[in-house]
């Protein structure tokens, strides 16, 4: 029996990727189920803890590197729990007056998110999904907080291996942004998996609230920047996305790689 109450309208006997990100984040904000899965997946993939820290310190270099490049504007689909560094903080450190639109399926994201940024006006956080890329583009609160016939710095970070049929998602975002727009991705890949890990690991996502997981290759992700022009250092193993001189390497262990790279829309 689960004897943890989540708030209003928050499934806690079903663990949430956002959740179980969170966990391995270090964060407060998940509940007993999500810790048991987010252990399973550590006893699996040990390197989970550093992965999900490398992951968002791409983030951070993703977004610095669009506001170098001029982009004011940022839609976050898949965005997360609220943690540190966020992407609105890094962009207004970068950029100051860039507008923010955090995008997500989760309540639980939804909640945290409003509560955060009650008092921010640049930064905007609305449900929607991915699998429905149509109507993330035509939501009203989107059009409202950003103007989408200019540039706009797309990001879907760790998000994508939730989605099963992702090409053609990523072709509708990419057909709709204007030339100079940037998407950064990150995404999991098998790794040094076993098959017998890969298939235990598989089991896991599908108990969650993502229902599945689609691990995919460096060949195709690199297909998911068709049209873009891919910035040095291109797709590569996230941790070597752009590392900072100053920031220390994580030691590599033996897991599940994340890949990650950033396009330019000429
Ligand atoms: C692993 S977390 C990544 C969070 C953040 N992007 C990061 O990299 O730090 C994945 C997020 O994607 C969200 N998500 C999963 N499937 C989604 C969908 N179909 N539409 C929108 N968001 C989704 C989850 O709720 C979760 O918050």
């Amino acid at each position: 029996m689960n004897l943890e109450q989540g708030p209003p309208g928050i499934d806690v006997t079903v663990p949430s990727v956002a959740r179980i990100y969170d966990y391995l984040l270090g964060g407060k904000d998940n509940f007993a189920v999500d810790r048991a899965a987010a252990e399973k997946l550590i006893e699996l993939t040990p390197n989970a803890r550093e992965g999900v820290r490398s992951n968002r310190r791409f983030i951070r270099r993703a977004v610095t590197l669009m506001a170098e490049k001029g982009i004011r504007q940022f839609l976050d689909i898949g965005a997360g729990l609220p943690t540190q560094e966020n992407v609105h903080e890094v962009a207004l450190r970068a950029a100051p007056g860039s507008r923010v639109v955090y995008v997500d399926n989760d309540p639980i994201v939804l909640t945290h998110g409003r509560a955060l940024l009650a008092d921010n006006a640049t930064t905007i956080v609305v449900d929607g999904d991915l699998r429905d890329p149509e109507g993330i583009l035509g939501d009203p609160r989107i059009n409202e907080h950003l103007d989408l016939s200019r540039p706009v710095g797309l990001l879907m970070v760790a998000v994508l291996h939730f989605i099963p049929d992702a090409g053609s998602i990523v072709a509708t975002l990419r057909d709709r942004l204007a030339p100079g727009s940037a998407m950064a991705l990150s995404h999991l890949s098998y790794g040094d998996l076993d098959e017998e890990k890969i298939r235990e690991g598989r089991e896991l996502y599908k108990s969650t609230s993502a229902a599945g997981v689609t691990p995919r290759t460096h060949a195709e992700l690199l297909r998911f920047f068709d049209g873009f022009d891919l910035v040095e250092p291109g797709l590569v193993v996230t941790e070597d996305w752009r590392p900072e001189p100053d920031e220390p390497r994580l030691p590599r262990i033996p897991g599940v790689d994340g890949y990650a790279g950033v396009g330019l829309l000429p």
